[in-house]
């Protein structure tokens, strides 16, 4: 079975690729690249010890995609490719929802022309927005609060409308919490461009020493220790998430929305203590205003993921922090120093 996999050199899509290759599936990875160095597919090959193809394409370029489809037997798609930063999005809203909706439509429109219709979609929990409370469940409204995650929404529709229009299509919309961690070999990992806005990679690079000091943006929220929660998820339980997605997709027809998180919400303050225990690194931090745009609480539901797709997140916050470090250590420059 082949299975394309669009933005598969990116952080999530890399790991899924050696989750899949170790899973005996064959691949081909498109990408553009805008987001990830093409260095990173030597890691995969090193992991796993497999080959595959490889396509430099934009999904807005639709004679590119096209050639993908035609030298490609592909069986099924799990789609990341996609522009994902929530402050980039505000600034600049028409490239976020030109990049990400018509490079949708373009794949969706080829996938049809060439009969393939299972998908599995990277959505997200911004698509929850603020909630009145948690844990989130999928049936709740959706209130996304950027033009990112309103891209995500407005994406989730337009899958679930095609699916409406034709019986044979299978869609998993796949609303991913906190993806954080690597592979457990330290050789692939979470890249960040510039200074990173996420909180562990910001944790991992004032470890390393490339950055001076973590600011805990608002203390003051109504939690146990006033920091923001979060539902934290080893980027290869997610990966792995993604395989029993594609299984679903293959069994069944239809759309629907998976929250793929752990169920637990952990504090920064947590997220720090567990790392500095896990690492014995200490983390230089001081506490700052409120991030514009937070929310306190974010976690998921996800029995419906258990009880659906058969999967749960299975390594924990600690496994997180010490292979995000370990990737962190070993590659203080990320993918550079090979670019
Ligand atoms: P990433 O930026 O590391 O990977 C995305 C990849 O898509 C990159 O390699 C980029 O070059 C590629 N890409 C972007 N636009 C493209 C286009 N038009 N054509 C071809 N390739 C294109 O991001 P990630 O963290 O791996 O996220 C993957 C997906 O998961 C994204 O859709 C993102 O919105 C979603 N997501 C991520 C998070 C997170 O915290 N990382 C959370 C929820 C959802
Ligand atoms: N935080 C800090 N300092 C930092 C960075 C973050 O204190 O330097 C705090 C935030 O205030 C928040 C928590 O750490 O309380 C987590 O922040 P992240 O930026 O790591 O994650 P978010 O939950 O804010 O956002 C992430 C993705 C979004 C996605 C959202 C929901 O970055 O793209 O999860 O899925 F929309």
């Amino acid at each position: 079975m082949t299975i394309l996999v669009t933005g598969g050199a990116g952080y999530i899509g890399s790991h899924t690729c050696v989750a899949l290759l170790e899973a005996g599936y064959e691949i081909a990875i498109l990408d553009s690249f805008q987001n990830s160095k093409p260095e990173l597919l030597k890691r995969i090959k090193e992991i796993t010890g497999k080959d595959f193809k490889a396509y430099d394409v934009d999904l807005l370029d639709s004679d590119g995609v096209e050639r993908v489809f035609s030298e490609c037997s592909i069986d099924a798609v799990i789609h990341f490719a996609g522009l994902k930063a929530v402050g980039e999005s505000v600034a600049n809203p028409l490239h976020y929802y030109h990049n990400n909706i018509v490079g949708t439509l373009v794949l969706c429109q080829t996938m049809q022309k060439y009969g393939v219709n299972r998908l599995v979609f990277s959505s997200s929990a911004t698509v929850y927005g603020v909630q009145e409370t948690v844990p989130l469940t999928e049936d709740l409204p959706l209130c996304p609060a950027s033009p990112y995650g309103r891209t995500k929404m407005m994406i989730e529709q337009i899958l679930t409308d095609i699916c409406s229009s034709d019986s044979n299509w299978s869609v998993a919309l796949l609303r991913y919490f906190n993806p954080v961690g690597a592979h457990p070999s330290g050789l692939i990992g979470e890249d960040p461009t510039g200074v990173p806005n996420n909180l562990l990679p910001f944790v991992t690079q004032v470890a390393v020493g490339k950055l001076n000091q973590l600011s805990v943006y608002g203390n003051d929220y109504e939690t146990p220790d006033g920091t923001g929660i979060r539902d934290y998820i080893h980027i290869m339980d997610l990966a792995n998430g993604h395989l029993k997605a594609l299984n679903w997709v293959t069994l069944n027809t239809g759309a629907d929305a998976f929250n793929l998180g752990s169920g637990t919400g952990h504090s920064v303050m947590q997220v720090i203590k567990t790392f500095e225990e896990a690492t014995g690194v200490k983390i230089s931090y001081q506490a700052a205003a409120r991030r514009p745009g937070d929310i306190a609480i974010s976690y998921a539901d996800p029995t419906k993921a258990k009880r659906l797709l058969g999967w749960q997140t299975e390594r924990s916050l600690l496994e997180m922090c010490v292979d995000a470090w370990r990737w962190q250590r070993n590659n203080p420059n990320g993918y550079q120093s090979e670019s």
